[in-house]
């Protein structure tokens, strides 16, 4: 068995390959002098079993997923699991104004052609699984990595900074063992929320927000000046896929204590692999 890592996905490539027990494929992945991407692998792929990891963000990323598809698809392989561990996209899962693509469903299109399975982790949009009509498709859960990290931390109550992510705190608290709750938000733009005041048992306790993306962090802010007026001891932020879109990141660290994110995207964040989740939830 065999993993072959994209530039995108070093770090989750060599985890996933040591919790499959696989070996780690030799890929070298350059620019042509007019940017165009180059890949080429140097492993014998024939009669093996081959994950590919690559997350499809930013754009340049889905050109060398697309290339690696098809360069694996030169040797006799037994089967091909790709693995995009953050669905870039997602988040365009329907017209929101007449003349949009609706470039989630336009990218699992093209992702299933050359491929015998699939795999993401928390896709923003579960609606996406289900465009891959033709072949096994798997949405990962990270949240039992995201609760092991935070458990032991002393952690009362985990937060949603949005109700439609209640569920997963939920999760995530069952795993770390303390109780759940939501905030409930209303995205005004692409960079600003607004989040309803709500009184919150959270005075002298540590408490983490937990949500699937941080973006510009407007969500994660808003949330967690929140938490500072009603004098939350230790707030976390925690989430699965960290963009972190311009200064997002300072930003953050002038209201949270402590943030961390799984390896979906690699960041100075990423601290927490959902390597383990991909190679059971592959087995499954
Ligand atoms: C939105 O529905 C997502 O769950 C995240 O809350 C959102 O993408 C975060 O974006 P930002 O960090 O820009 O507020």
């Amino acid at each position: 068995m065999f993993v072959v890592g994209g530039s995108a996905s070093q770090l989750l490539s060599k985890e996933l390959a040591k919790s499959l027990k696989a070996k780690l494929a030799k890929v070298e992945t350059r620019r042509f002098p007019d940017d165009e991407c180059y890949v080429r692998i140097d492993d014998d792929l024939d009669d093996q079993e081959v994950f590919l990891v690559q997350t499809s963000w930013p754009d340049k990323n889905i050109v060398e997923l697309f290339l690696l598809q098809d360069a694996i698809r030169e040797f006799d392989v037994d089967s091909l699991t790709t693995v995009v561990p953050y669905f870039g996209y997602a988040r365009q899962d329907k017209q929101f104004k007449p003349g949009e693509p609706i470039s989630a469903r336009m990218l699992a299109r093209l992702m299933q052609l050359n491929t015998d399975a699939f795999m993401t982790v928390d896709v923003h949009a579960p609606t996406v699984i289900d465009w891959f009509g033709n072949i096994s498709a798997k949405n990962v859960a990270a949240y039992p990595e995201i609760g092991k990290y935070l458990k032991g931390k002393g952690i009362e109550l985990i937060l949603s900074p949005d109700e439609g992510r209640a569920d997963n705190a939920k999760r995530v608290a069952d795993v770390v063992n303390c109780e759940a709750d939501f905030l409930v938000k209303e995205r005004l733009d692409g960079e600003n929320v607004r989040i309803t005041p709500k009184r919150l048992d959270v005075k002298g306790k540590k408490v983490a927000i937990v949500d699937d993306i941080i973006s510009t962090g407007g969500t994660i802010i808003k949330a967690a000046e929140q938490l500072r007026k009603q004098n939350a001891a230790k707030i976390y932020a925690v989430c699965t896929h960290g963009v972190f879109s311009g200064d997002a990141i300072p930003k953050l660290e002038a209201v949270c204590d402590d943030i961390c994110t799984t390896d979906t995207i690699e960041n100075p964040k990423s601290c927490i692999s959902v390597a383990p989740q991909i190679a059971r939830t592959a087995k499954d």
